[in-house]
């Protein structure tokens, strides 16, 4: 009776998440306005990206990804009319010391790595375009500038916050004394997963991250984005709606687990929406699970996504359930204990997928109204581990969209290549509009 009572301060209503929607729709406003912005838990960040692809980008460009769960530098070739664009990537790893260390170990750590893949392809001196996908929140004021508000995801490197990360990255170069282009653009994992879907499908305006971290981007009129001058037009915008809940919008709805992994997490009071969401922190789940064992599962990090994931797969049975409990190090688990595991995991991940439903209906609504259409029918390029790997998540979290945005006909669409494909097809405009300029 006692774990039932708990499992239901987990669940939230109908009326609980159109007040998410609602209050995630005045978050958005606040964050467009001039007036407000400054205070705003959802930044609404301004990318300088002022469409989606139309076919004609073209060039070889180098790509960096940095900010998921792997650092990846890429090699993408795209050419003009074709819709065919080829790519070679290496996966490289970023150790947490270097995550937690000084900036500049992390900017040579960078550097480094794409000396070794410029070696690696035998294009060692090769001045190639890079585009940057950089998933953390930047203040931009052009495409090749991007200052970083705050670190997130438990990267900490010192020495960064409130520097431009192009700099940074022109410096490291400088030290390192290897050769590559230092033109730069600064793009966000969610903008560079819309623009790679939108590069097979012009109705993708928006991208959506359900990874370590959570976020999305979309397409907002000129004329509402307040802090900027120009009102013709459209621009990709940045929401960092992993904010969301900083200026208390969600305390309502947080029980005391939430509480504890908040404060116990190395960013207290910080990404409050995307602690209730994302994979980093979902498998904070072990604070829920009590009984002989729940010590070793408070050790930040060990319930990871994949074993969420694979706990939750209809398919696995009660003995595999308890054999991947085993596997974390929690021998003597019962029968009883995996029963309880499954049912508290799918309690938490069925309301990380109901709140990033309702966080998604407020955005589409937005759209359709700042194009004052009855029906808007448009898709989502998404991308994250959680979302591809976790069995329900993807159809909880549309089920609720539709449910609190009925006017909208929203098609997702998975990313398959990630989003240096994106950020390379970013990078290919810059560097044409630059070539027009000078
Ligand atoms: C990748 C994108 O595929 O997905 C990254 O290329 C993005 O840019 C990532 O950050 C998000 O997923 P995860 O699970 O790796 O955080
Ligand atoms: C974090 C970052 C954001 C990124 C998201 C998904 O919320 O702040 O920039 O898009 O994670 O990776």
């Amino acid at each position: 009776a006692e774990r039932k009572l708990i499992l239901d301060t987990l669940r939230l209503s109908r009326e609980q998440l159109l007040e998410v929607k609602e209050r995630m729709s005045d978050a958005m406003l606040k964050g467009l306005s001039r007036q407000t912005h400054q205070q705003a838990s959802v930044k609404m960040l301004p990318s300088f990206v002022r469409a989606t692809p139309n076919g004609t980008e073209h060039g070889d460009f180098l790509t960096l990804d940095l900010g998921g769960s792997s650092f990846r530098v890429l090699l993408v070739r795209v050419r003009a009319g074709t819709k065919h664009v080829e790519m070679n990537q290496k996966i490289y790893s970023i150790p947490q010391e270097i995550m937690q260390g000084t900036g500049e170990e992390l900017f040579d750590h960078i550097v480094s790595s794409i000396a070794d893949f410029l070696e690696y392809k035998g294009m060692k001196g090769a001045s190639l375009p890079l585009g940057f996908t950089f998933s953390f929140p930047c203040y931009q004021s052009r495409l090749d500038k991007g200052i970083l508000l705050k670190w997130t995801k438990g990267f900490k490197a010192s020495g960064c916050e409130g520097q431009d990360v192009v700099k940074l990255l022109k410096e490291a170069v400088r030290r390192r004394m290897v050769y590559v282009s230092l033109n730069a653009v600064v793009v966000n994992d969610t903008v560079g997963t819309m623009m790679t879907c939108g590069y097979e499908d012009p109705q993708c305006e928006m991208g959506l991250i359900v990874g370590t971290g959570t976020n999305v981007c979309y397409m907002e009129e000129m004329r509402n984005i307040e802090r900027l001058e120009d009102d013709e037009g459209q621009m990709c915008v940045n929401m960092e709606w992993g904010a969301f809940g900083e200026n208390g919008e969600l305390d309502d709805f947080c029980t005391h687990f939430d509480q504890t992994v908040d404060e116990t997490s190395s960013t207290p009071g910080k990404q409050r929406y995307e602690k209730l969401i994302s994979g980093m922190y979902l498998g904070e789940i072990g604070l829920l699970y009590r009984g002989k064992v729940s010590e070793r599962l408070k050790t930040h990090g060990i319930f990871e996504t994949k074993f969420l994931s694979r706990i939750e797969s209809d398919r696995l049975a009660m003995r595999q359930v308890r054999s991947i409990l085993q596997h974390l190090g929690l021998t003597g688990s019962t029968c009883d204990d995996s029963v309880l595991v499954k049912e508290v995991c799918s309690v938490v991940s069925r309301r990380a997928a109901q709140l990033c439903g309702a966080g998604l209906a407020a955005v589409v609504d937005k759209i359709r109204e700042n194009r004052n259409l009855n029906h808007l029918s448009i898709s989502v390029g998404v991308d994250g581990t959680l979302y591809k790997t976790h069995p329900h998540f993807s159809s909880i979290m549309q089920e609720t969209l539709q449910d609190l945005a009925p006017q909208c006909k929203i098609l997702f669409r998975k990313s398959e290549d990630g989003s240096g494909k994106g950020a390379a097809l970013i990078t290919a405009v810059a560097c044409r509009v630059r070539q027009e300029q000078s």
